[in-house]
This record gives C-alpha cells, sequence and structure tokens, in this order.
C-alpha cells in the first residue's frame, strides 16, 4: 500500500519506519525542513535504539521518504496517518491546533479516495472533528476516517511496533475498516475493530490504567515501609494472578515522560466536560506526583534535614531509562529542589544530560558516572539505567564519601548492600 504519515515525533517517525520495514511504500512528512533534510540521511532527532538504522535500510530499499511536501505525500496514498503533536494545554487538555491545521491541508489537497486516520492521542470525538474539518474543504473527492492509537514504548518502539499486542482499527465505514485491517495484517496481531469514539478512548483507558497500576503499588510500597513489608515481593506475589499481571507494578518514584501525566489529565478533563469526575485518575495523577519527593524524605532523614554543603551525585535525569526524553522527569522538579536545600549536585545520566540543561536551570551534569560519585556524600538514583546496575559497588564504596545509597527505582538487593557496607534505602523495602 501507499502510505502517507504527517508528523515526524516519535509516533509519526516509528510507525512510518515500520508501515515501510514490512513491504508499504512510505512517505513522512514534515514541515521543519532541516528536520526533513537529516532524516533523509537517517539522522533521526531522537534518540531510540535502532531506529536509525531501520531508517537507513528502508530508505536504501526505496520505501521509506521524506518530505516537507503534503501534496507529493497524499499522491497516490490510500492511508494517510495525522501524527502531530497535541501537548497539554494549561488545563490539561490537548492542544488540538496541529490536528487541526494538518486536517485542513489534508482537505485541500484531497483528489483521490483515502482512509484518513488519526494516530496521535486525541479527546474522544476529534474524528469526527477531523471529518468535519476535512468535509468542509474537499469537495466532492470522497474519504473516511478512522482511529488508530498508537501503543509504543519510548526506548522500546520499534519492538513494540513490529510486536505489537493489539491494533485497535476505529472506523464509520467497511471499506476503512478492510484497509486498515489489510495493512496492518503483516504484524500477525489481535485487531480490535470498533467505532471512532471507542477507539480513541481505548488510548486513554489503557494509558491511565498503566498509570493507576504504576500509582497503586507506589502507595503499596509506602505501607509496605511503615509494616516492614517488601513490596518487590508483594508485587511478585500479586503478579503472578493472570488478572493482576506482572508488569507495571515497579515501585518507584512514579512515572514521567510524554504520555502518562498528559494522557491522565486529558482524561480527567475529557471525562470532567462530560460531566462526570474521574476520581480514581484523580487520586493515581497526585499519589504521582508526591512520591517523587520520598527521595528527597529519604535522603534529608540521613542527614538530619540538612543537605547543605553536602555533594549529592544524582543518576539518571531522564524519565526512564534508553531514551534522552525529559518530558515530565522527577528530576526536573528533585534536582532545583536539592539545590534549593544546599546541596551541591553533580549528575550524570547516559544521554540526557544536553536534554536536562535546557530544562533543568544552574543543572552541573557531568559528562561520566565517576565524575558525579567522586567525593560524594550519597548517591540518589533517580532512573534505572542497566549501567548503574552493572556499577562496580565495591569500588565505588571506595571513591565516595560516605557509603549512602538512595535508590528511587528499586535496582539492587538490600541485603547485598547491607553486605557490601551500604546504608542502602530505597521504595518500600526494609532498610
Ligand atoms: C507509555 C505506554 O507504556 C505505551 O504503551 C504508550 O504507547 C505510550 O506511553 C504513549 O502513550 O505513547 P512510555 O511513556 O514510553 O510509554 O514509557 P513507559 O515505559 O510506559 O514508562 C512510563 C513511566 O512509568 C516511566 O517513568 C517509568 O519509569 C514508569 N514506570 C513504569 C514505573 O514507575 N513502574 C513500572 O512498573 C513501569
Amino acid at each position: 500500500m501507499n502510505v502517507c504519515v504527517v508528523g515526524t515525533g516519535y509516533v509519526g517517525l516509528v510507525s512510518g519506519v515500520c508501515f515501510s520495514d514490512i513491504g508499504n511504500k512510505v512517505t513522512c512528512i514534515d514541515l521543519d525542513q532541516e528536520k526533513i533534510d537529516k532524516l533523509k540521511q537517517g539522522i533521526i532527532p531522537i534518540y531510540e535504539p535502532g531506529l536509525s538504522d531501520l531508517v537507513l535500510k528502508n530508505i536504501n530499499e526505496n520505501r521509506l521518504s521524506f518530505s516537507t511536501d503534503l501534496t507529493e505525500g497524499l499522491k497516490d496514498a490510500d492511508v494517510v496517518f495525522i501524527a502531530v503533536g497535541t501537548p497539554p494545554k494549561e488545563n490539561g487538555e490537548a492542544d488540538l491546533q496541529y490536528v487541526e491545521a494538518v486536517a485542513k491541508s489534508i482537505g485541500e489537497h484531497l483528489d483521490s479516495y483515502k482512509v484518513i486516520v488519526t494516530k496521535s492521542t486525541v479527546p474522544v470525538g476529534t474524528g469526527k472533528r477531523v471529518k468535519e474539518i476535512i468535509a468542509s474543504v474537499s469537495g466532492h473527492t470522497n474519504f473516511d476516517i478512522a482511529s488508530n492509537p498508537e501503543f509504543l514504548r519510548e526506548g522500546s518502539a520499534i519492538y513494540d511496533t513490529m510486536n505489537m499486542e493489539r491494533a485497535v482499527i476505529g472506523v464509520e465505514s467497511e471499506k476503512a475498516g478492510e484497509v486498515l485491517t489489510e495493512l496492518h495484517k503483516p504484524f500477525n496481531t489481535n485487531i480490535v475493530l470498533t467505532d471512532v469514539e471507542t477507539a480513541e478512548m481505548i488510548k486513554y483507558a489503557s494509558n491511565a490504567f498503566l498509570a493507576t497500576k504504576i500509582s497503586f503499588i507506589n502507595e503499596v510500597a509506602n505501607v509496605c515501609e511503615l509494616v516492614g513489608a517488601d513490596v518487590t515481593k508483594v508485587a511478585e506475589g500479586m503478579g503472578f494472578d493472570n488478572r493482576i499481571g506482572k508488569a507495571f507494578l515497579q515501585a518507584g518514584i512514579g512515572y514521567g515522560g510524554s504520555c502518562f501525566p498528559k494522557d491522565t489529565s486529558a482524561l480527567v478533563q475529557i471525562a470532567g466536560k462530560a460531566g462526570y469526575d474521574f476520581k480514581i485518575v484523580r487520586n493515581v495523577e497526585e499519589v504521582n506526583q508526591n512520591q517523587r519527593f520520598k527521595i528527597i524524605d529519604k535522603l534529608e532523614a540521613v542527614f538530619n534535614n540538612d543537605l547543605s554543603g553536602r555533594k549529592i551525585a544524582v543518576l539518571g535525569l531522564a524519565f526512564k531509562p534508553n531514551t534522552d526524553d525529559m518530558r515530565d522527569a522527577p528530576s526536573i522538579d528533585l534536582v532545583p529542589l536539592l539545590q534549593e536545600k544546599g546541596a551541591d549536585v553533580f549528575a550524570f545520566d547516559p544521554v540526557a544530560a544536553e536534554n536536562a540543561r535546557k530544562v533543568i536551570p544552574g543543572l552541573n551534569a557531568v559528562e561520566n558516572l565517576q565524575k558525579a560519585v567522586n567525593n560524594a556524600d550519597a548517591v540518589v538514583i533517580l532512573t534505572d539505567w542497566p549501567e548503574f546496575k552493572e556499577m562496580d559497588l565495591v569500588q565505588l564504596k571506595e571513591t565516595i564519601n560516605q557509603p549512602i545509597i538512595i535508590d528511587g527505582r528499586n535496582m539492587f538487593e538490600p541485603e547485598t548492600m547491607k553486605e557490601l557496607g551500604y546504608y542502602y534505602s530505597s521504595i518500600g523495602r526494609p532498610l
């Protein structure tokens, strides 16, 4: 099939590349000329393992191209994906200006039947709005709209797309359903064929549910600390029950990123507008926001509530490992707070330092782990990068001033740390 993807952010770029890799001819469109020029050479604007190689492979095999010219992308396209950003507005609502602008441009250039699919995460009802916008400018050309939300995770985006557990396809016509089912056949996945509104809702409900799991286990962790239980074992014991599942029960300092915070807040807004108070999700957000600060409490407890002049090594700035994405990362709140409390912060992140500097004023990010931990009074772990797990803990103890580790991601075994002579405080586990 011929596919056009408008918007080369995370979702658009990964979807475009994967659709091309399974044999379609894909044109990715973006307004940003510099970005498009770089993409043509396989230089990608984000850190995502494997993505650059896959872009180059599909360019070389003539299935993937990039352009700033929408008409070029629309020419001969059977399916057009709208994958532009929907950033949150001040009040938590999704800002749809980019989606609407793209819908208008598509409508203006429509010259033959196409299925126009919203892939960006959009409030329920946006599909209908996109249809109205296109219809208002497209003349008599026939088209269908559809919703096909994305479930990929940053850091494992290609794997998640190539091995998708389901494709949610929301359509208004049988024809559009057939086209999109056909497009997804090579993924050999479960197809959930439904109406547009339901598909839009599935995306929000899925993300809000995952966020709920995280906040739930974080609250369980907080109780574990008070009653002397171990949250990792509690999660393991719960996870064997298939109805609960093992995934997303890792307690820590809460979720960040471009999706959960934005989507939970948007869902509360969507429900509110429809006259419903989505209490659980509101509380999930509140629990998540408070959870990040646990790390400061634990640190202050060690230093008698006085962090002034303490050298604190902060390991990890990104909201999770394998990404340089700083959107809503707990470090954005935590590093300035440590500094405000007088701590001398030396932070290290394997890839996110550059992006972190843009959002954390006065950040002292050093170029390697060693520089961060040298003579530190305490080490604070904010992101569970695999290289932190592989640290030589015996050598680390020699390098730091005091053997204190506050671990916001439960990366090590408390017993082992005790044997090694560390004061090791993690989340929801006995000291
Ligand atoms: C999330 C969803 O997992 C994807 O399915 C979805 O497609 C995507 O949002 C989106 O809407 O685009 P992502 O934000 O990339 O993906 O990251 P996750 O791997 O889900 O992690 C989110 C946050 O939750 C991270 O901060 C992570 O540290 C935290 N987390 C995750 C926990 O604290 N505990 C867990 O058990 C799992």
